[in-house]
């Protein structure tokens, strides 16, 4: 694994860059990142390019084994280059310039800041080219974060325009299939097109509140938004691979900021790369945005570029919590186990000046290394040890299907908002699985999912005909769908189907939707999810007479048709509604939860849907806040436990396990100390090729 920190030597005098390095050299870490911001180092002024200041400290790290990525700094446009053309700022749905003083002032679709950009990332390339120390390149910086995601420029508009026109070849079209006679929005040309002036963008605020725009127009406005910065960083990678053949990517917010189709946009990028900010103080990090991440990239390793390193001052807010001792070794091994390939922390050393000054690092500003620097040299060491994991496969039985569009939608027009958050939701039925020992990968609607026996698809709420196609396609050769409320409700214009939902795939449900509500304080109503025709369900030990009592939660969809009833509501006029089903598609199951479950009913739901399909649970009986990561290697699986909770606890395992750190047999009962990590190897060898695991029971 690649570890490290991000390191400002520009920021530094010659005394401290000298200590610095010192400090780096013998922390055992194998990867610093520089550069990005450093554009006025760079080329203080504009054809006059200088590196040799940066290739200096690459030269000193590589020595020393500890090799670079690079950033190029573009999202830091210097004062000469916005002084000879403001015309590159950023414009904000307010129609407001972002003036320069501040990070991200640029509009990445202007054609004189995309030349300029180029020009920097090929003038680097060259300089590195060759340089066995560099062992990658980041570009620029988290695009879109702080509010920069949707640039509302002139030449955005107009390029905005021309994507429409391509997309729908005439006005009538496009007046036809984003409805634009609602309100009398007809148009006659494209060029009469607004951008919309209202936004999901995070951080950014809506223009005027209560005007409801058309949402056709403001889901284009999200994808045009999310291919142009695609566009803006192929350009780049384009450059810095004409002389560098090392890994490129660029550092993603995550599922924090979401204004980038991520899928999309690392097309052309070799690695999914993310910024990640958990609180490491007695909190349970939350590990989706890694599953997420794996996902990406269909299975790629990814990297975080950006992790925490500590408590004390940040920017823009009332400061962040020191991390529990233990705790950052314990995050950065677990995102190796979920398959990250690097992690730095953000950053080495506190600054003492700028829009950051005082922010945490690993070392504090006077740079005398203190206990989070020994637990970075700890860290450093146990990742060495863990080196022979990294090749081990991930169960690959079930996934979690997160689709952009759908997520976009869900936020241009809200369901039960706040409670209902689309990423929360995927999130949540992801943790269901981990609570249930099963180590699920997160899918986009686009990729294969034939590998999977079990796919689960939260509130897809926009699907196209492909993509209905695709679902059927699945569950008829054989595959598990489980589909929640609000699935294919909408064309891929974010337009509403007029036939019954779900659309297109009511005869692989069996299931027609046909009465919809939010589910508030006022209306929660109990259901029973119904047992006795459901063979895998009938036997667990949860339930008495094969019922459970529950409750809905969220939304409630009514359902008729066909299928089987495994959930129906007991009270008010729902009676007797059934609002769980299933249904034999094909050679396949297909699931519809048309509500949200409570998480115990959930979990015995879905204990029931894996067993059906033949998905092995790792079997590791434990408290909430204890995570557990399966790994699958030849002979052995890698279980990795994480204590997340404020104290010890203690974990039951699978009689035949073997400490992986000290190869010592490990008893049926563990004790794991207050942020720490086992890793229990356990015999595979029984389970090659069969449908259920050798270990534990299924219930
Ligand atoms: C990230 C950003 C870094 C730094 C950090 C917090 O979002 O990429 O440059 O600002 O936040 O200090």
């Amino acid at each position: 694994m690649k570890y490290g920190v991000s390191y400002y030597p520009e920021h530094k005098t010659e005394e401290e860059r000298k200590a610095d390095l010192a400090l780096l050299k013998q922390s055992g870490i194998n990867t610093v990142r520089m550069g990005e911001f450093a554009w006025c180092r760079m080329e203080p002024s504009e054809g006059n390019f200088s590196f040799g200041w940066l290739e200096e400290v690459v030269e000193e790290l590589g020595e020393a084994g500890i090799r670079t990525i690079l950033c190029t700094p573009t999202a830091c446009p210097p004062a000469w280059l916005v002084e000879k053309h403001p015309d590159i700022l950023y414009m904000d749905n307010r129609r407001i310039r972002r003036p320069f003083g501040g990070r991200r002032h640029y509009c990445y679709n202007h054609e004189t800041y995309r030349a300029y950009s180029v020009r920097i990332a090929e003038e680097m390339a060259r300089a590195f080219a060759g340089n066995p120390y560099v062992a990658g390149v980041q570009i620029d910086n988290e695009p879109a974060q702080e509010g920069t995601g949707r640039c509302c420029c002139p030449v955005c508009e107009e390029k905005f325009r021309a994507y429409l026109r391509q997309e729908y070849g005439s006005i009538e079209n496009f007046n036809r299939r984003s409805g634009s006679i609602f309100w009398s929005q007809e148009y006659e040309d494209f060029s009469q097109i607004p951008l919309p002036v209202n936004t999901i963008e995070t951080g950014a605020r809506n223009l005027i509140d209560a005007y409801y725009e058309n949402p056709t127009l403001r889901l284009q406005f999200e994808r045009f938004c999310s291919r142009s910065q695609k566009e803006y960083q192929d350009l780049q990678a384009k450059a810095l691979r004409r002389y560098l053949q090392v890994p490129v990517t660029t550092n993603a917010t995550g599922l924090a900021t979401n204004s980038i189709d991520y899928y999309d946009s690392t097309e052309g990028l070799d690695r999914y790369a993310f910024d990640f900010y958990p609180s490491l103080r007695d909190a349970e990090v939350d590990s989706f945005p890694y599953a997420f991440a794996r996902g990406v990239k269909d299975g790629t390793p990814f990297w975080v570029l950006e992790f925490m390193s500590g408590g004390g001052h940040r920017l823009g807010g009332s400061g962040r919590l020191q991390p529990n001792p233990g705790a950052m070794k314990q995050a950065v091994v677990q995102s190796m186990a979920h398959g990250g390939e690097m992690m730095l922390h953000f950053q080495f050393r506190t600054y003492p000046f700028g829009a950051e000054q005082l922010n945490y690092a690993i070392v504090d500003m006077d740079g005398i290394p203190r206990r989070r620097y020994r637990e970075m040299q700890e860290t450093a060491e146990l990742l060495r040890k863990l080196e022979p994991l990294e090749g081990a496969a991930f169960p690959g039985e079930a996934a979690v299907c997160f689709d952009y569009d759908s997520h976009w939608a869900l936020r241009i027009k809200p369901v039960n908002d706040p409670a209902f958050h689309y990423v929360d939701y995927c999130g949540k039925l992801y943790h269901y699985l981990e609570n249930i020992g099963v180590t699920a990968d997160v899918v986009s609607l686009k990729r294969d999912w034939s590998r999977y026996r079990v796919v689960i698809l939260p509130a897809a709420i926009i699907m196209s005909p492909e993509q209905q196609e695709k679902v059927r396609h699945y569950v008829e050769q054989g595959g598990t769908v489980v589909a929640t409320f609000l699935t294919s409700v909408k064309n891929e214009d974010n337009v509403g189907y007029t036939q019954s939902l779900p659309a297109g795939l009511t005869k692989v449900f069996g299931s027609v939707v046909e009465e919809v509500e939010p589910v508030f304080e006022e209306n929660h109503t109990k259901l029973r999810l119904c047992m006795e025709s459901y063979e895998a369900l009938c036997h667990m030990e949860e339930t008495e007479d094969n019922l459970l009592e529950t409750s809905d939660g969220l939304w409630s969809e009514l359902l008729g048709g066909v299928s089987e009833t495994l959930g129906s509501y007991t009270e008010g006029y729902k009676e007797g509604a059934k609002v769980v089903s299933a249904f034999s598609y094909g050679r396949g199951r297909a699931y519809y939860v048309g509500t949200d479950l409570e998480p115990e009913a959930c979990r015995i739901f879905l204990k029931g849907v894996m067993k059906e399909a033949g998905v092995r649970r790792s079997l590791v009986e434990r408290e909430e806040g204890v995570e557990l990561v399966t790994r699958r290697g030849h002979e052995e699986d890698y279980l990795f436990l994480f204590n997340f909770t404020a104290r010890e606890t203690e974990v039951k395992l699978p009689a035949g396990c073997r400490d992986y750190l000290t190869g010592k047999p490990l008893g049926e009962k563990c004790r794991i100390a207050r942020n720490g990590i086992l890793i229990a190897g356990f015999s595979n060898k029984s389970a090659a090729g069969g449908r259920t695991g050798s270990y534990g029971r299924t219930v």
